[in-house]
């Protein structure tokens, strides 16, 4: 039986349009998913849209719609996009789907027959943007803590989870599990958040309808979080299937998320499932934020980055490629224009592009476009075709700390050695030289297998380069090419090699 891995992104709120910071995260999933298939995994890789809650009832107002209307018409949205970024999601969920508020009210009556649910009176300060209660002295200013917009007072009958129960429990299995909470840094952020005091959580309201009712009390809805976290496992079929897809791939080995929302899926989110006598999700990565030329991203300022835009501008793979390269996941970034240009002529034209358009355009000058047999190794040829196996452990350890951006760095360095193993053995010099047909054969044998795999290992980042350079090579690979097509030697000699189109082109600046 295959291994398994499920990883997920957050759900997206509908009353806000994509922008950058979602295909963040969406494209980071993207590309561990394809990762993991490549190495032979099975993957469920679950994405989808958050659709209830007062903010999304609010902004249909504003606009005339039901809420319904708004998130039907945003979801297309976010669907449209993530088809343009090459995105690989297995499933897409709503929040909105009979499938997930079945599984929402069944998770709420396992953990109020539990006792862990009773009715009580809530009074806080509410900020409605992040959907969050604060009390007095966390507030700023009288404003929200998160993001500084005001807060009401409110004060409403509620049910509550006793959340406070599982504080013990909670610290012990994230100090036991180093892992669970990535990266360290945020660690230690959050347990002593908890350390401080877990109050009990108020998970229900009265002031607003458009949710998943209680279902033990009308005129209750559940709060959104309650709501929102549990499509990881609503999307599994739970609490029917709890045999099928639930078992085979509950615990989520990676919830990834921005780190605004990591109090939600290390606090909330594992003791609701303890209440509920469930595992644990193995991991939660919280990776950091997008400003946009050094400034916050925000329609006040008219600063929002639009993906779509972007990749009918520069294609699909270099934004692909930028966002993964660019920052170190885990931290905060800058999204320049500037960067943006110049990681693409650098990173792909310069380096990845030329490799590919120098050495087809060699094969079909000195071998008629025909892949020559390689003959007999010299050191350097040697020194260069052991990089590749060094480098395939290095992206392996890599993509599984989520750490994209090391591992196009590793992929790199092979994709500068080719252009370097080209300079030190030149070719053109070679060719001049009858004697040296079978040296010239070996090299460029070398050269085009090493290229094959440059593109399996670039290929969950850049799926369409990936193909391109694979189709140009002639190379055939199976289901899990990182298992099955990393050995050295894939290249049939005598096999046809296109003369590659340029695969990136330059960009002028001026
Ligand atoms: N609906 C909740 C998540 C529920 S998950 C059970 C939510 N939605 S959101 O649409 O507001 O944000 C989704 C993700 O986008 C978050 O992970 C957030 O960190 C990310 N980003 C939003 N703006 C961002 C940047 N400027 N930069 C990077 N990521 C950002 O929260």
């Amino acid at each position: 039986m295959p291994k398994r891995f499920y990883v997920s992104t957050p759900i997206y709120y509908v009353n806000d349009v994509p922008h950058i910071g979602h295909a963040y995260t969406t494209l980071a999933c993207d590309v561990l998913a394809r990762y993991k298939r490549a190495c032979g995994l099975e993957v469920f890789f679950l994405t989808g849209t958050d659709e209830h809650g007062q903010k999304v009832e609010k902004a249909a107002q504003a606009g005339g719609e039901t809420p319904l209307e708004l998130a039907d018409r945003v979801v297309k949205r976010f669907q449209a996009l993530w088809d343009k970024l090459d995105i690989s999601n297995t499933d897409f969920i709503r929040t909105t789907q009979e499938r997930h508020k079945k599984g929402v009210s069944e998770l709420f009556k396992i953990i109020e027959a539990k006792g862990d649910i009773y009715l009580g009176e809530y009074e806080d300060w509410y900020c409605t943007p992040c959907e969050t209660f604060w009390t007095e002295t966390q507030l700023l200013d009288g404003c929200c803590p998160d993001c500084g917009r005001p807060t009401d007072r409110l004060k409403e009958e509620s049910f509550f989870f006793r959340m406070s129960k599982y504080q013990d429990a909670l610290v012990k299995h994230i100090e036991e599990h180093p892992d669970f909470i990535q990266p360290k840094s945020r660690r230690n952020e959050i347990l002593n958040f908890i350390k401080e005091g877990l109050r009990d959580l108020s998970i229900s309201r009265t002031t607003f309808s458009w949710g998943i009712p209680v279902p033990s009390k009308e005129g209750h809805v559940l709060y959104v979080w309650f709501d929102a976290l549990t499509n990881y496992i609503t999307a599994l079929g739970y609490p029917e299937d709890q045999e099928g897809h639930f078992a085979d791939f509950w615990p989520g080995d990676v919830h990834v998320i921005g780190k605004d929302i990591l109090r939600f899926h290390t606090v909330y989110w594992p003791t609701f499932l303890m209440a509920a006598g469930l595992p644990l999700p193995k991991r939660v990565f919280a990776h950091g934020w997008w400003t946009v030329e050094g400034q916050k991203m925000s329609k006040s300022l008219r600063n929002v980055v639009e993906p779509n835009m972007l990749i009918d501008k520069y294609g699909v793979d270099p934004i692909r490629y930028f966002l993964l390269r660019e920052v170190p996941f885990g931290l905060d970034g800058d999204f320049s224009h500037s960067a943006l240009v110049h990681r693409i002529n650098s990173d792909l034209a310069n380096d990845l592009g030329n490799l590919v358009s120098r050495s087809t355009a060699m094969i079909g000058k000195y071998f008629k476009g025909v892949l020559p047999s390689p003959v007999e190794n010299a050191d350097t040829d040697e020194a260069f075709i052991g990089r590749f196996p060094k480098a395939l452990k290095s992206v392996d350890t890599q993509m599984n700390d989520l750490s994209f951006h090391k591992a196009l760095q590793s992929i790199w360095e092979l994709i500068r050695a080719a252009n370097k193993y080209i300079d030190d053995t030149a070719p053109w010099t070679l060719a001049k030289d009858p004697e040296q047909a079978e040296r010239l054969g070996t090299v460029m044998y070398n050269l085009l297998e090493a290229q094959r795999l440059i593109a399996l290992l670039i290929s969950p980042f850049l799926p369409g380069t990936a193909q391109s350079i694979l189709s140009i090579l002639g190379a055939q690979t199976g289901e899990a090419p990182l298992v099955s097509d990393t050995a050295w030697g894939g290249l049939k000699p005598g096999t046809v090699i296109e003369k590659a189109p340029p695969l990136f082109p330059r960009i002028e600046t001026d």
